[in-house]
């Protein structure tokens, strides 16, 4: 076994140096994780917004063995009619409002955000794309041209072009968006900046300037879908709906599925007579995934969990809001960040977190903060054993 970690280094692309998180895991299950000496770890993080039922429920397992058993991959997207596809884009237009009511499923969130910039830019005829700093769209090379830190972008140029970023919540910015801007991207709460939500007036306005100048307005849902912010979807705390939603993560109850869903009007561009013209993608809505994404909706519906994701953040909120290292706690249902007094102890406080057997880390624009984005399941005796192993981790920022 103690090969493994060495392996690890030897034949697995790396893409970080951190080694705290080389945790070797043997299983998962609810919200912990188990390393190879069965020491548990609860899941602060959901895996970046995966886990939204924690891990394995067993609903979703059961769905994944059920269709297992009848087929896995058959034929490239959209090609056959698959039953677990047809089900879940469904369920989601049921679930949404009327106009969001055509899925395209894909594998991941970079290629649900790549396939909405394409319908924007075929279905507008132009060329334009608007973003906001400090949002993280993924890693592909359109996506990537959508970032504001530079360090990301500078060793893979020429990137996309004709795409301008302007500042979040910055309502005096959006004269910006005009007859020339083919799509606006925003995540409704910006996630890699460390969880800072957007005004309801921010988005308000800017769905109003995107109608004055027909520019759709896209989200990228793809870390707060599927309950994680004690809605399905976080944009149903502002009533702003948008043009195209992006989601992935969440969505797949642990398995890879990403979608961009539209209205059957703007959706309709993508058709031509080869599906390349608009897009294609050989695993893009996996039965197996489909399956296992349908399961996690239906727990959430009929087990009632979004009732409960308000008052789960307010236990944490209570339990950790006189805790001397925190500045402040932010977010929106149990999407949660945790800034520190003192952000130079943020390495040791996350190396004390997995020696206490807790997952937290910063996040990709912000050093200053760590995630508490547990399962939206997670109950109320868990979140006490969870915020007593953080507390104690937190303690070693004083020092
Ligand atoms: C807000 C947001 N958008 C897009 C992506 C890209 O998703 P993926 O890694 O599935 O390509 C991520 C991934 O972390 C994300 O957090």
């Amino acid at each position: 076994m103690e090969s493994l970690k060495s392996d690890f280094n030897k034949y697995i692309a790396q893409a970080s140096v951190f080694e705290a998180f080389q945790l070797e895991v043997a299983r998962a299950e609810g919200i912990y994780v188990y390393d190879k000496f069965d020491k548990d770890y609860i899941d602060l993080m959901s895996g970046i917004s995966v886990s939204n039922l924690g891990h394995r429920h067993p609903e979703v397992v059961k769905a994944v063995k059920e269709q297992i058993d009848k087929y896995m991959h058959v034929m490239v997207y959209g090609e056959f009619i698959e039953s677990p596809q047809i089900k879940l884009a469904k369920r989601l237009a049921e679930l949404l409002p009327p106009q969001l009511c055509m899925t395209y499923f894909v594998n991941s969130g970079s290629e649900a955000i790549e396939g909405a910039m394409k319908l924007a830019r075929k279905f507008t005829k132009r060329s334009e794309i608007i973003a906001f700093k400090d949002a993280y769209h993924g890693s592909t090379m359109g996506a990537l041209a959508l970032l504001s830190n530079e360090d990301f972008k500078q060793d893979f140029r020429p990137l996309m072009p004709d795409v301008k970023l302007l500042d979040f919540n910055e309502i005096s910015q959006l004269s910006a968006i005009t007859e020339r801007t083919a799509c606006v991207i925003t995540e409704v709460i910006q996630a890699g900046r460390g969880i800072v939500v957007a005004e309801t007036e921010f988005l308000k306005a800017l769905r109003k300037r995107c109608d004055e100048t027909g520019t759709l307005l896209i989200y990228d849902e793809i870390q707060t879908c599927y309950g994680r912010t004690g809605k399905l979807f976080a944009f149903e705390h502002y009533q702003v709906v948008p043009d195209i939603l992006c989601i992935a993560k969440s969505m797949g109850g642990e398995m890879p599925l990403g979608a961009f869903i539209s209205s059957a009007k703007i959706m309709d561009c993508l058709n031509g007579s080869h599906p390349l013209y608009g897009h294609a993608t050989t695993f893009g809505g996996h039965p197996v995934s489909c399956a296992a994404s349908l399961a996690t909706l239906n727990v959430i519906v009929n087990e009632n969990l979004l009732a409960n994701v308000e008052s789960k953040a307010q236990q944490i909120r209570t339990l950790l809001k006189d805790h001397p290292a925190i500045k402040e706690i932010r977010g929106k249902g149990l999407f949660m960040s945790v800034e520190l007094n003192n952000p130079e102890k943020i390495e040791e406080i996350v190396a004390q977190s997995m020696a206490n057997g807790l997952i937290t880390f910063w996040f990709l624009f912000n050093h200053n903060s760590l995630s508490v984005i547990p399962p939206i399941n997670i109950t109320s005796e868990e979140i006490s054993v969870a915020m007593q192993r953080f507390s104690s981790a937190l303690n070693s920022g004083l020092l």
